[in-house]
């Protein structure tokens, strides 16, 4: 079965292929300025980040290094807690380190709010976050320096984003409109 043609679950796109490739370019320009003399480390938050990071490192004209963590949170397949575990940390000392926090997608903000917390304590020379969506939530706890979109509050898939594990390998963000868990 083709991916997307048949998927009853899948709703409108909602950032295109195109608007993705433009906005990282954007992203990556601006990232390029604001980093001379002091090239960033790149933190990917596993798993949905890798497919932005991906992207977005090959238009950073710099050389950056890469890293990556894997957190789990506690919550239905669709919401978060805030309760979140470290399942993989990073390979590098962060200390001295300019660290620019490479994220999927930001909902409530609890996750990052942990992440940067975490991050912060590791004594990084700086600490930045880039984010490709941020759902149109309340003010964010977390102060964001590089935004791809605002998006409205649905639960988005593709594009690294997933829904028990599918829909990553979508090379666009769509609506998912099945249910809460997929067999
Ligand atoms: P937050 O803690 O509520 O900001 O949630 C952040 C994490 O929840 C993200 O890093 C994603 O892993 C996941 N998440 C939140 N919204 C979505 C969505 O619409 N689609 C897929 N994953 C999401």
């Amino acid at each position: 079965m083709a991916l997307t043609t048949d998927d009853p679950y899948l709703g409108p796109v909602v950032v295109s292929e195109e608007d993705i490739r433009d906005r990282t370019r954007e992203l990556g320009a601006r990232i390029t300025a604001d980093y001379q003399g002091r090239p960033p480390l790149l933190v990917g938050v596993l798993k949905g980040a890798f497919v932005f990071m991906s992207d977005l490192a090959r238009v950073i004209d710099l050389p950056v290094e890469f890293d990556f963590m894997a957190v789990a949170s506690y919550g239905s397949s669709t919401r978060t807690s805030g309760v979140v575990r470290i399942v993989k940390d990073l390979d590098s000392d962060l200390a001295g380190r300019h660290v620019l926090l490479v994220e999927d997608i930001v909902d409530s903000g609890l996750t990052l709010a942990f992440l940067l917390r975490n991050l912060a304590a590791r004594h990084p020379a700086s600490l930045a976050v880039c984010a490709l969506l941020v759902k149109d939530v309340e003010p964010s706890v977390a102060e964001l320096a590089y935004v791809g979109f605002r998006i409205p509050r649905d639960f988005v898939v593709g594009y690294g984003l997933d829904m028990a594990e599918r829909y990553r390998n979508l090379t666009c963000v769509r609506r998912y409109e099945g249910p809460e868990s997929l067999a």
